[in-house]
């Protein structure tokens, strides 16, 4: 008789995004007239940039014709995107990495579940609270994680770092030694940063201690201020700590198109074993490649055309952030992030809990948002919000807010 792996049955309810698409389908149901605006869930509105449209058109022709025709795409992914990636996103801000230290992938949530699978299940991670529930729901699966506490809504052996209003919503160092560290900054959901300086205090850390921080740097498009460093490997030391994660979907759109990279840097070791060797055997074993018209449509994020298109793009999402943090600031709600981040966290009024919050907000203003506490127990007591949503919807939404 077969047996499922039981870690699966550990997981507590269903993804916080079923959760509330229910809530809100219930809603709409009940009242078929009302327009509820969504400003929930990290999916882009946008269109594809032109200058992406064309590749991809340029791409689905090649594939049209025996001459051009391509089949299975290299295991690591073309040399074009990662000449492009390693230059454009790291030897141009004076990052050391190389093109071979670069994985194509086809998203940064496949990427951040899985890569835990390369580390032995003896290890301990840390995370930060509020997180994205892929880095931990993904350790759960695959038994890392101990026993969960339904109460205090955690696991026995995950080491929480919690991001609160006192420390800006950026992580102290925890007091037990984990091995695996995940870091994202710009940070879903609180929107916050991290300082070069603090963030090279974290890789000094890793080193000292010898863990591996797992950096997702899938907001870094959004970053406008001076400090805030660009990728991991701008600080010292970081090539023997650090595996960084970047996605095509907020920079470019590219949620619906999917592509995604991962950089593993040559000197990162457990022994003489290379990290970067583990995760080329996966790769080489589990995936087959992103497709050859995605990947073109990847290296025209980096053309001339495509970058002065997506920073309009990127302009676009960060004014609905202004509209969203003003008006919230104005109706005296407590706001952080909406600077270098598409999302907005806000205090919710009185003593509500962040899912009251949520219904009141749908039920009096009709727009939806992320409860706090769907992404841990620190996030109790605050809301997202992102920018995510049309400047029509946005502004409309802010209006409604403003008005309760
Ligand atoms: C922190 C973080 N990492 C990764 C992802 C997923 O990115 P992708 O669309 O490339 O799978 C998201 C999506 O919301 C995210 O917030």
């Amino acid at each position: 008789m077969f047996k499922v792996n039981e870690n699966y049955l550990k997981l507590p309810g269903s993804y916080l995004f079923s959760t509330i698409g229910k809530k809100v389908a219930a809603y709409q149901a009940a009242h078929p007239d009302t327009e509820i605006i969504r400003l929930g869930i990290g999916d882009v509105t946008q269109p594809l940039a032109p200058a992406i449209i064309e590749s991809l058109h340029r791409a689905v022709e090649e594939m049209g014709q025996a001459e051009t025709f391509r089949g299975y795409a290299p295991d690591l992914g073309y040399a074009f995107l990662r000449e492009a990636i390693a230059r454009n996103d790291y030897q141009d801000r004076g990052a050391e990495i190389g093109a071979d230290e670069i994985f194509i992938s086809d998203g940064a949530k496949s990427d951040s579940g899985n890569i835990q699978e390369i580390f032995s299940t003896d290890n301990r991670i840390a995370v930060c609270d509020p997180v994205y529930p892929v880095y931990v729901d993904s350790n759960v699966m695959a038994g890392r994680t101990g026993v969960y506490d339904p109460a205090r809504e955690t696991w026995s052996d995950v080491i929480y770092m919690p991001c609160t209003a006192e420390n800006g919503f950026s992580p102290e160092f925890p007091a037990e030694t984990p091995d695996l560290i995940y870091l994202c900054f710009p940070n879903n959901p609180t929107g916050s940063v991290i300082t070069r300086e603090r963030l090279q205090e974290w890789v000094d850390y890793a080193n000292k201690i010898g863990a591996v921080i797992i950096y997702d740097a899938a907001y870094e498009a959004y970053i406008s201020e001076e400090n805030v460093p660009h990728t991991i490997y701008e600080c010292g030391g970081a090539r023997t700590c650090a595996i960084e994660l970047k996605s095509f979907s907020k920079n470019a759109g590219f949620t619906g198109v999917r592509l995604s990279y991962t950089v593993i840097p040559k000197e990162l070791k457990c022994g003489d074993t290379a990290l970067h060797s583990l995760w080329a055997r996966r790769h080489g074993t589990k995936y087959n490649g992103a497709p050859y018209i995605i990947q073109r449509a990847g290296e025209a994020v980096y053309s001339p055309e495509g970058k002065a298109q997506l920073k309009e793009q990127v302009a676009y999402y960060m004014k609905n952030a202004r509209v969203i943090c003003q008006g919230l600031k104005e109706a005296g709600y407590t706001v952080s992030g909406g600077v270098n981040a598409p999302y907005i966290w806000l205090k919710t009024p009185g003593s509500m809990t962040s899912w009251e919050f949520f219904d009141y907000l749908l039920e009096k203003a009709h727009v939806v948002g992320t409860p706090g506490s769907g992404f841990g127990p620190s996030g109790e007591g605050y809301f997202r919000l992102t920018a995510f949503g049309s400047y029509e919807n946005t502004v409309a939404a802010l209006e409604r807010i403003k008005r309760l």
